[in-house]
């Protein structure tokens, strides 16, 4: 059993790494340990002691308390802030008992009260061994009378190791620019990441790395990520006593939730890991997760897929469609997606979002017809869908007004022309599944992608049922909901999720959809830059990358399909203007990913040469049994004579032979990793290079 209990407290073991919780000697749950697992159990560090600093203000910002409540001296960064009905701010948790449930995964429950108030709080702990990682969330229950304001809820307080010497990796972007890095010291003080805009949004992602000096391949990194496709909060705080902590949940920012009586409330799960391996190391963590415990259809190859957006935008019939179809058939396409216009009065973004039911000038007949073509053809049929969101001109809109989310007395911000319904609502999500399911029951239709293309204004909620300031939390509840009961009813079909591209990658949205649209941004060189950042956290058969017309005019059709090669292969240029020549390069690219995608999408990646610090950049896969591999090389621009990097492969038998395409004679994989080797490159030149075991 890899959770131990004793007088000293708990010890949590995953297959590598260990988490150790204690309960001091006057009686503060604290933080003990959180590194490699070690021999014994008893070789724990005991819990922090309060004695010394008992008497200052001091004592929290140096003694790590596993869950603080804001009460008393409590300065640093809480988890838990609460207002109970007699106005009291503060909550006071004491230890109560604890729970270990031996199922699998095996989890912790420690239970706390307020020492005052009925109020109940559960700290849950659910080890996934095999991956050395950590799932925390937290219940909240209220076995009073009165309800009880709840203005914060974390999942989850991280300590690291004492020492104020860390640094923060997280990312930051924009639409069509996502996923930059950022590394920073950190430094006393405070350091926020988060989003206030009902999605994660492109401008951050819910996921950090702390190191210390940590490489690629070397180096401990502690990281980790919370499940939620909303507002979310990630804090770094360091103390003047050299503590330095994180803490991740749902935004507290315009949060409350009235806690009833007898309705607990569930925090989303926090997942955490610790390697001594680099970033590497805890990328493949994450991606390894994702595939097998998170996405539902993990271990099916994903289609490759043609998405006739940037071809014909709104304008799309059953002509038109079709033609691009036959030519997405020939060159090996397995997935045909229709994406905006299909619907009712949809010719540009300001119409027709909310009427799920085909356009009847442009489909008089419906989409049966398109559909059969495309299956004629061999391929699945895919549609685009944009549920959360109506457009004022909108059947929908009209009968439903006071679907949308807004304040009743402030002018209603239009963002794309369109509006959003409030996913809160049991009438919204009611509509949301009947329409959508009748599509999915009448047509045969094997993929999703639903989209959504705005962050919230007015966060208004006129009849809530609680305080309105739930509808953070009640929205993104909803959108499960409607999803989950039409996945329920729909199992075999694939989902994508799309805000805009990447404004809602995370993993709660990936318990619903395979595969996450990773940017409006389809310029290759651009792309491999968002691309580098999206695989830190999520692997990359969740990542659709199509190759599209942009950056054409610079960049080789091959260049743009080896990026789009680095994930899940899709293709969304206008193939009717592809000329011949083109279509045949499309055909054997398409050839070789058939070939290679099991490595691609289920293998280990290496980042080699990272892009987003050079424009000479190398990654590289690699099967799990270690016996095949795909080397990507690219250079961008580099404006004058280069010396071409030595590049040195990863994760390969040390003493088995392996051959690299185009190198000759098989080497050790020792001699592959250590001597390594180089690719020469022009100017917007690439390569895919494949590597084979003897
Ligand atoms: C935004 C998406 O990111 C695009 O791929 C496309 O689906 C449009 N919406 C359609 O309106």
């Amino acid at each position: 059993m890899p959770i131990h209990s004793s007088s000293t407290g708990w010890v949590l073991e995953t297959r590598n790494t260990a988490y150790a919780i204690g309960i001091n000697e006057i009686g503060l749950l604290t933080h003990r340990y959180w590194g490699a697992r070690l021999p014994f159990v008893e070789d724990y560090p005991p819990p922090f002691k309060s004695a010394y600093f008992a008497s200052t203000d001091g004592l929290h910002h140096f003694v790590p308390e596993e869950y603080p409540g804001y009460a008393g001296t409590k300065y640093i960064d809480p988890c838990l802030k609460v207002t109970f009905a007699d106005e009291v701010r503060d909550v006071v948790l004491v230890y109560e008992d604890f729970k270990v449930t031996a199922s699998s995964p095996p989890t912790l429950d420690l239970r706390l009260k307020d020492s005052f108030y009925p109020l109940h709080v559960t700290l849950h702990y659910r080890l996934h061994e095999e991956y050395d990682l950590i799932e925390r969330w937290v219940t909240l229950e209220n076995r009073g009378d009165e309800p009880i304001l709840v203005e914060r809820v974390f999942s989850a307080k991280l300590t690291l190791p004492p020492g104020a010497d860390y640094s923060l990796t997280h990312m930051y972007g924009r639409h069509n620019d996502e996923f930059h890095m950022q590394r920073e010291s950190l430094t006393p003080g405070l350091k926020v990441i988060e989003s206030r805009r009902i999605i994660p949004s492109h401008r951050a992602s819910p996921w950090f790395a702390i190191d210390r000096n940590a490489s690629e391949e070397n180096g401990e990194v502690w990281f980790g990520t919370l499940a939620w496709s909303g507002n979310f909060k990630i804090t770094a705080e360091v103390t003047e006593f050299a503590s330095t902590r994180i803490s991740i949940g749902l935004n507290d920012w315009d949060f409350a939730w009235k806690l009833m009586p007898k309705q607990p409330f569930t925090t989303p799960a926090s997942i955490s890991g610790y390697t001594q391996n680099g970033f590497g190391a805890a990328s493949q963590i994450f991606h390894d997760y994702v595939r097998d415990e998170i996405i539902p259809h993990g271990k099916i190859p994903h289609k490759i897929l043609y998405n006739s957006w940037e071809a014909t935008l709104f304008d799309v019939d059953e002509k038109s469609q079709s033609s691009l179809a036959k030519i997405a058939a020939q060159i090996g396409v397995e997935l045909f997606v229709m994406d905006d216009g299909w619907f009712h009065n949809r010719n540009l973004d300001n119409a027709g979002l909310g009427d799920w039911f085909p356009d009847k000038v442009k489909f008089p007949n419906g989409i049966g017809g398109l559909i059969k073509n495309v299956n004629d053809l061999g391929m699945d049929f895919g549609l685009w869908v944009e549920p959360e969101m109506v457009n004022p001109n909108s059947d929908l809109y009209r009968a439903h007004p006071d679907w949308v989310i807004r304040f009743p007395t402030r002018t209603l911000t239009e963002s794309r022309n369109q509006l959003i319904l409030n996913m809160a609502r049991a009438d919204v999500q009611e509509y949301l599944i009947e329409a959508l399911d009748k599509l999915l029951c009448e047509n045969n239709i094997a993929f999703i992608k639903w989209d959504m293309n705005r962050s919230v204004s007015e966060p208004g909620w006129a009849d809530a049922p609680g305080d309105q300031r739930e509808i953070w939390v009640r929205y993104v509840q909803g959108l499960y909901k409607v999803w989950g009961t039409l996945r329920q009813r729909h199992p075999n079909v694939i989902w994508q999720s799309c805000a805009s591209g990447g404004g809602r990658a995370d993993f709660g949205i990936l318990q619903f959809a395979d595969q996450i649209w990773t940017s409006d941004n389809t310029e290759p060189t651009a792309r491999l830059n968002i691309q580098e950042g999206y695989l830190q956290f999520l692997p990359a058969n969740t990542m659709e990358a199509w190759v599209t017309d942009w950056g054409k005019e610079l960049v080789p059709l091959e260049f743009r399909f080896h990026v789009s090669m680095c994930g899940s292969l899709g293709v969304g240029g206008n193939l009717l203007e592809w000329d011949q020549a083109d279509h045949e390069s499309a055909a054997s690219c398409i050839r070789l990913y058939k070939d290679i995608r099991h490595i691609i999408q289920f293998g280990d990646q290496f980042r080699l040469i990272s892009s987003q610090k050079n424009n000479f950049s190398a990654v590289q896969y690699l099967s799990k049994d270690q016996a095949e591999g795909v080397l990507f090389v690219f250079r961008t621009y580099i404006p004058e004579r280069f010396n071409f990097p030595m590049i040195h492969l990863r994760g390969m038998e040390s003493d088995a032979l392996y051959t690299v395409e185009g190198f000759g004679q098989p080497r050790s994989g020792r001699a592959w990793m250590e001597a390594g080797l180089t690719v020469e490159l022009k100017n917007l030149q690439s390569k895919v290079l494949r590597i084979s075991r003897k």
